[in-house]
């Protein structure tokens, strides 16, 4: 490849076969979501990358790699970074706390962690010590996608357009994410994550038209779920086979014109095709009570809730809570267990 190639290059979607480290194919300040999850050094065979390398090289490797994505991203840009939660074979490691140290090490500021219920709880064997508390191994099914940004949370470049379904926004917005893992022999990848994976993320925390970048694209996954959501999408990958695959993804699964033609960017203000979130305040308030099922509430829990919140900047004030709380009681959405006080749940009842 020369300097001036792209493996793919259209409007909204660029495949660029290159390390994440050498790569000068991304302009500084101009992304606005990276996903990815990276190599997690677990011997995993790659074609062009070695997957067992010591913990301290790897957190090395991880600091050199997140550093330049830190480059690339917009100041209000975000960063949803997959990684496991712990390593359990050949030697304990606490990967997800250290390569979150890494990030906020790098510059990136937290805001949250999702956990990743894959839900594929495979049947187990290795107890480490069979019905003794000698030496037993707990094993967590479940990933992380750690939530970061560079400078500002509140997003305000961009079009301004979201594009997610109300149920999704209220659900997703709950960290504990269930659906399963990717199958590598259907995509022909060792390690893919699922489209779902990216879908999720691009919909919750990017406009329509942004740009989102994953560094380690792999089978082309962010890029599928970028294009099929309207948005633009560059890939890294050290290895072209890998890019190939990428690339007849995007056609088989995103539907992408490979002949050159160049498909303009959706625009941002053709609102018939964008659906906007309404949330009223009263969905704001029956979550609040769907998040905590079994604690019963006052008034007062609420209203001080309400204000904490909005001094985050969560949502707008909400003045009419009480009434609200009211209405929401005489539709069976939540119950009135005593005067002022209400429960989303009462174990006779849901
Ligand atoms: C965990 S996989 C990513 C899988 C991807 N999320 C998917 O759904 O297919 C990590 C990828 O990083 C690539 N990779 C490893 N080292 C790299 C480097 N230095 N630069 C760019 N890509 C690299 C590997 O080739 C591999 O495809």
């Amino acid at each position: 490849m020369t300097e001036n190639e792209f493996f793919f290059d259209q409007d909204r979607v660029r495949i660029i076969n290159d390390s994440v480290f050498q790569t000068k194919k991304i302009k500084r300040n101009s992304v606005d979501l990276i996903i990815t999850s990276p190599p997690y050094n677990v011997d995993i065979k790659y074609n062009s990358h070695d997957d067992k390398i010591s913990y301290d090289q790897y957190k090395e490797f991880s600091k050199k790699w997140m550093s330049r994505c830190y480059n690339w991203l917009k100041d209000d840009g975000r960063f949803c970074l997959n990684i496991p939660l712990d390593i359990n074979k050949g030697g304990q490691q606490s990967v997800g706390a250290d390569l979150t140290k890494i990030a906020k090490d790098v510059g990136f500021k937290y805001h949250s962690t999702i956990i990743w219920n894959e839900s594929n709880i495979s049947r187990r064997t290795a107890w480490g010590s069979w019905k003794s508390a000698s030496a037993p191994y707990v094993i967590s099914p479940v990933e992380l996608i750690v939530v970061l940004y560079k400078n500002t949370w509140k997003k305000t470049s961009g079009s301004r357009q979201s594009k997610i379904e109300k149920k999704d926004f209220m659900d997703w917005t709950n960290g504990l994410w269930s659906f399963s893992g990717e199958s590598k022999n259907k995509i022909g990848h060792p390690a893919p994550f699922p489209v779902e994976l990216p879908r999720r993320c691009i919909q919750l925390f990017s406009f329509v038209g942004d740009s989102i970048l994953d560094p380690f694209l792999g089978s082309g996954t962010t890029l599928v779920a970028s294009y099929l959501n309207d948005r633009k999408g560059i890939g890294i990958d050290i290895d072209a086979n890998y890019c190939q695959i990428a690339l007849n993804r995007l056609k088989k699964e995103a539907g992408i014109d490979v002949t050159g033609t160049k498909k303009p960017v959706p625009l941002p203000h053709k609102k018939t095709e964008i659906k906007k979130i309404l949330i009223t305040q009263s969905d704001i308030v029956l979550q609040h009570f769907k998040d905590y099922p079994s604690q019963p509430m006052s008034y007062k829990d609420v209203g001080e809730w309400i204000m904490g919140e909005v001094e985050k900047g969560s949502f707008k004030d909400i003045k009419a809570y009480e009434k609200i709380m009211r209405t929401l009681a005489k539709n069976g959405e939540i119950v009135k267990i005593s005067t002022g006080v209400f429960n989303y749940e009462t174990s006779s009842t849901k």
